[in-house]
């Protein structure tokens, strides 16, 4: 099967280079056109536009950062709709909102196309491993079509109905995971600040009922101040505010979700946007006294 593939990010990169491991042939595009060359030698050939993609692939899937770059590609000069028609399937896996991924959806749809909405659960690893948690939503056709992408790409795909349910459901996962981090930076530095060792606050963590992979691989890395994006900061951000405003949507009171923002914001202020999330750590730690 052929496939294009726009965005090649930290996931990007890694999801497309997983489907040509597992005999997909895949033609890429990227906004920084020199991201292609590691595809390339991997056997990838290169579409010089969106737009380019879309009239050779009969799927295209894309991975970008937010709303503004997943709308760029659709509505931008040589974008998505200069070639996107009957026939051809357009699977958007970036982390949006619901009404970005509406709008999308019925740019896609006007011209005869096919959508579907399909971000994504699990990191860097994950998506090199073929372990990615697909949420999907959108077109059906298109949704059973896209099961063999789906089974190399990840290990489990849900469909949850109509367009925005799979953006709505992966920004509450998301609002969930950076609270939680937020509650593991500050318990790191309370134990510090009161005199006891955070190693053995991530073993005890560990051994009961809130062990967790994220506190298990990252509380370790944290501890040393290293903060090689997995996922950046920025994304992060990105989607507590997006859970946020779905929150104001419907009248759900986030307090958790509200501060757990503000400190990764203040994360973003202090120059932490593109390390990994978890770098939120440098944000919550008392500055040390002069
Ligand atoms: N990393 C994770 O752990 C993870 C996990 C689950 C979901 N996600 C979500 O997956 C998406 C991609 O994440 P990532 O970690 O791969 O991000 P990333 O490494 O920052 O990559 C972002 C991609 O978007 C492109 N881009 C940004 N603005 C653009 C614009 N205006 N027009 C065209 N392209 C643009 C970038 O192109 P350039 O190379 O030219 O900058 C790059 O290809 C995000 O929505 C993120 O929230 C990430």
């Amino acid at each position: 099967m052929e496939v294009g593939f726009l965005g090649l990010g930290i996931m990007g990169k890694a999801m497309a280079m997983n489907l040509m491991r597992n005999g997909f042939k895949v033609t890429v595009w990227n906004r920084t056109l020199s991201k292609c060359d590691e595809l390339v030698q991997h056997g990838a050939s290169v579409g010089e536009t969106p737009a380019a993609v879309v009239k050779k692939c009969k799927y295209t899937i894309v991975m970008l950062s937010d709303p503004p770059a997943a709308c760029s590609v659709v509505f931008g000069k040589d974008g998505i709709l200069e070639a996107v028609c009957s026939g051809k399937g357009y699977i958007d896996m970036s982390t949006v909102d619901a009404d970005t991924s509406t709008k999308i959806s019925e740019a896609v749809t006007s011209k005869g196309g096919q959508f579907l909405e399909a971000p994504v659960s699990g990191s860097k690893k994950p998506a090199e491993d073929g372990q990615l948690i697909i949420l999907a939503a959108g077109d059906k056709g298109l949704y059973d079509e896209a099961i063999p992408i789906f089974d190399v790409l990840g290990k489990k795909s849900f469909f949850l109905g109509q367009v925005g349910n799979g953006a709505k459901m992966k920004l509450v996962v998301n609002m969930i995971m950076g609270s939680m981090m937020n509650a593991l930076s500050e318990g790191l530095e309370l134990t510090d600040k009161s005199g006891l060792d955070p190693h053995t606050l991530l073993d005890v963590l560990d051994l009961g009922a809130m062990a967790n992979p994220m506190f298990k691989m990252k509380g370790p890395s944290m501890l040393k101040s290293s903060y090689h994006p997995a996922f950046p900061l920025k994304h992060q951000q990105k989607d507590m505010r997006l859970a946020l405003a779905l929150g104001d949507e419907n009248a759900v009171s986030m307090p958790v979700a509200a501060a757990a923002n503000e400190a990764f914001k203040k994360a973003r202020g202090m120059g932490l946007a593109d390390m990994d999330f978890s770098a939120v750590y440098e944000a919550v730690k008392v500055p040390k006294q002069p």
